[in-house]
């Protein structure tokens, strides 16, 4: 599927050169979103050990280049890697940028703001949580800032990651909270799909069939939800008439508690997140 070109506010990254180190899944997504938005390929380049992803990069009119020159030239330096290869690209910034202020984005879970500076130095940071429907343009990334990040910063953090979906922002200490919300979310939505996928097939329905139902339905109750902001309980009384079919299935998961499970698991995906960045800060900052 390819993304429909969102409506980027431009203004924010005009004369900016960004730089995305790590042009994996979430590294080309933000590329690609840049490019449809409008920003010219020249303003844009990725370092990208993969070769393989390089080729797929520069299909989108960016340049590869090695990581030390990204690091030279970029205003924005985007860093896309896995948390486990942070820290040498860190220290990389830190080396080559010292006294040239860049402002430094950080898409990798659990790797906290003060981690970041102490490797890369006194440098403006953002660090985002995107989630994976941002490959599809359809994706929404919590910012938080580190103190001292200007209003220009801000915007430009904000338009780049616009491109790819919904952006809002949080203090940093929610990130772990909205990790359990959007960025585990669409697993947990996955997972809804499989049940009604197995439960429609229960029925009798094709496995696909019932998929496809399972999907279109999420995808237009989705547009309506977004249509009403705030207004879940209204939404279900549309569908849920008194002793009808609807309302059995909800009676039944409120005799579950399938509210209190939902809500375990978002904890559990909440501690679990605290406890990596704990681990993460060491690791990284060590
Ligand atoms: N995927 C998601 O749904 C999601 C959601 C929220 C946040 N994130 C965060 O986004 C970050 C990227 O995730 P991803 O799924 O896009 O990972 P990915 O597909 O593995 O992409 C990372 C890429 O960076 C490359 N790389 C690593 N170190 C490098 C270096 N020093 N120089 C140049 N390239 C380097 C990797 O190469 P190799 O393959 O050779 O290692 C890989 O191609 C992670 O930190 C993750 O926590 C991801």
């Amino acid at each position: 599927m390819s993304p429909a070109p969102r409506p980027l506010p431009l203004a924010p990254l005009r004369g900016q050169r960004i730089g995305v180190i790590g042009a994996g899944n979430m590294g080309q997504a933000l590329l690609g979103g840049l490019r449809r938005a409008g920003v010219p390929a020249a303003a844009l380049m990725a370092a990208e050990r993969d070769q393989r992803r390089c080729a797929q990069v520069r299909r989108l009119g960016v340049r590869c280049v090695s990581l030390d020159v990204l690091v030279e030239r970029a205003s924005i330096i985007l860093v896309a890697v896995k948390p486990q290869d942070i820290r040498e690209v860190l220290q990389r910034i830190g080396a080559l940028r010292q006294g040239r202020g860049v402002l430094v984005i950080s898409i990798a879970a659990g790797i906290p703001i003060r981690a970041i500076q102490r490797l890369v130095g006194k440098h403006p940071v953002v660090r985002v949580m995107p989630n994976l429907p941002a490959t599809v343009g359809s994706g929404i990334s919590a910012l938080a800032c580190a103190r001292g990040v200007s209003a220009a910063e801000h915007a430009a953090a904000s338009a780049i990651f616009q491109g790819v979906g919904e952006v809002v922002e949080v203090p940093e200490r929610l990130l772990d909270a909205v990790t359990a919300i959007s960025g585990s979310g669409p697993a947990y939505f996955f997972t809804v799909f499989q049940a009604l996928r197995e439960a429609g097939a229960s029925l009798g329905l094709p496995g696909d069939v019932a998929e496809r139902l399972a999907v279109h339905t999420a995808l237009g109750s989705a547009k309506l939800a977004l249509a009403a902001p705030g207004q879940l309980p209204a939404l279900i009384a549309r569908v849920a008439s008194k002793k009808g079919t609807t309302e059995a299935a909800l009676k039944m998961f409120r005799h579950r508690r399938l509210s209190s499970v939902i809500e375990d698991g978002v904890k559990a995906a909440a501690r679990r997140s605290r406890e990596l960045t704990a681990m993460l800060d060491t690791q990284v900052g060590a």
